[in-house]
């Protein structure tokens, strides 16, 4: 097959975890017969840096004639600290989701035995937690008409929702529930916002169409408490886009690490695929970051491909190294491996060019020579 990606590398440690995708990617194509022809566009603080514009027209056009986006991460601490600036960073990526109209935000939460120390809940609390996160992503508060009056004393963000805006997600949500464990989870916000009571409406009406998903109803405040204390009873849950992103960030740490999570972004075009971590600045450039979102973002790239053998490679391999001990800092502060080393056994791995009867010290001349 041959496949048009459009790749935004972005800021901070988007680079080079995004690099360490590629590689991964060039490395099924090889395998596989496939070809993958990558285009690069500009977005985030480094486009503002190159060319004044979080998001140029350029990139937009780039993303529209492709299959697929792989993008890296977006942000940049010289903005965050200044509330007055104009032009920010991530002033692209919603731009971006808007454009394309990618609705559908896909954040799947999956735990590993062999991070469970990492986590912060008990192992048995963690065990079979498997749930994914559907986030409404072009509407709500994001999207809302924003103000501040003159003398910046009041700003409002208006939150609105349509009825159409909820059931393209809603009905996804509920066609991936079908194929999971059938369960379907709807947070909000009911018995305070209007928004909220119009989602509860809408989902109740079309979860007749949909007789073998369970359907239930969580306040977004009992969520976030149960998230934590009991995670397994999830299997998909449908959220609005502020809650998303909150109980998104929240849910990562029962994996053992926010640079383990991948997330797709879907609409009705072509799909935008990113690991739910930010830009990192304080890692950027030292070859220490966790390039696993992204590299498990690349998987569900390849499952949007119609490439299920292909994805299922990429994520025996990931496993692989997970199980092996061969992780960044940020999941062993000691004995870690760089983000360059983790792409190349990775690649080794779905080349098969790591033979499983040879022992871990002969893989393990590959480690950083920190340790
Ligand atoms: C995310 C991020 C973004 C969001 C930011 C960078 C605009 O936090 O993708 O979760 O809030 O959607
Ligand atoms: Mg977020």
């Amino acid at each position: 097959m041959h496949k048009k990606i459009a790749v935004i590398l972005g800021d901070g440690i988007g680079p080079e975890v995004t690099q360490q995708s590629i590689r991964v990617l060039d490395t099924i194509a090889e395998q596989f017969e496939h070809q993958f022809e990558y285009a690069y566009g500009l977005m985030g603080a480094d486009a503002i840096d190159k060319t004044g514009n979080p998001l140029p027209d350029e990139t937009i056009e780039i993303c529209l004639n492709s299959d697929a986006i792989l993008f890296g991460a977006i942000g940049h601490p010289k903005y965050d600290n200044d509330p007055s600036a104009k032009v920010r960073p991530e002033q692209g990526l919603l731009k971006l989701r808007k454009t394309l109209q990618l609705f559908a935000n896909i954040r799947p939460v999956t735990t590993y035995a062999s991070l469970q120390h990492l986590a912060p809940l008990k192992a048995s609390q963690l065990e079979n937690v498997d749930f994914v996160i559907f986030r409404e992503l072009t509407g709500g508060i994001y999207f809302g008409h924003k103000e501040t009056n003159a003398d910046q004393t009041i700003a409002s963000d208006l939150c609105t929702y349509t009825r159409e805006e909820i059931l393209r997600i809603s009905h996804l949500a509920f066609q991936y529930a079908q194929q999971r464990r059938k369960k379907l989870t709807l947070v909000d916000k009911a018995n305070v916002l209007e928004t909220s009571r119009l989602w509860r409406k809408i989902v109740k009406e079309i979860a007749v169409e949909y007789p073998d998903v369970e359907t239930d109803f969580m306040f977004v405040d009992n969520a976030a408490m149960q998230i934590i204390l009991n995670p397994k009873q999830f299997d998909v849950v449908l959220t609005e886009n502020m809650f998303g992103d909150i109980i998104s960030d929240e849910a990562s740490v029962l994996s053992g690490s926010l640079g383990l999570l991948p997330s797709a972004s879907v609409g009705n075009g072509s799909a935008l695929f990113e690991p739910i971590h930010g830009s990192y600045p304080q890692a950027a450039g030292k070859d220490i970051a966790n390039p696993l979102g992204s590299i498990l973002s690349a998987a569900m790239m390849l499952d949007h491909f119609g490439m299920t053998e292909e994805s299922e490679r990429v994520r025996e391999a990931v496993n692989w190294t997970l199980q092996h001990g061969f992780v960044t800092k940020d999941i062993d502060s000691v004995n870690f491996y760089f983000t360059t080393t983790i792409g190349e056994l990775i690649c080794d791995h779905i080349a098969q060019k790591i033979r499983t009867d040879v022992n871990q010290t002969n893989i393990e001349l590959r480690k950083s020579t920190i340790i």
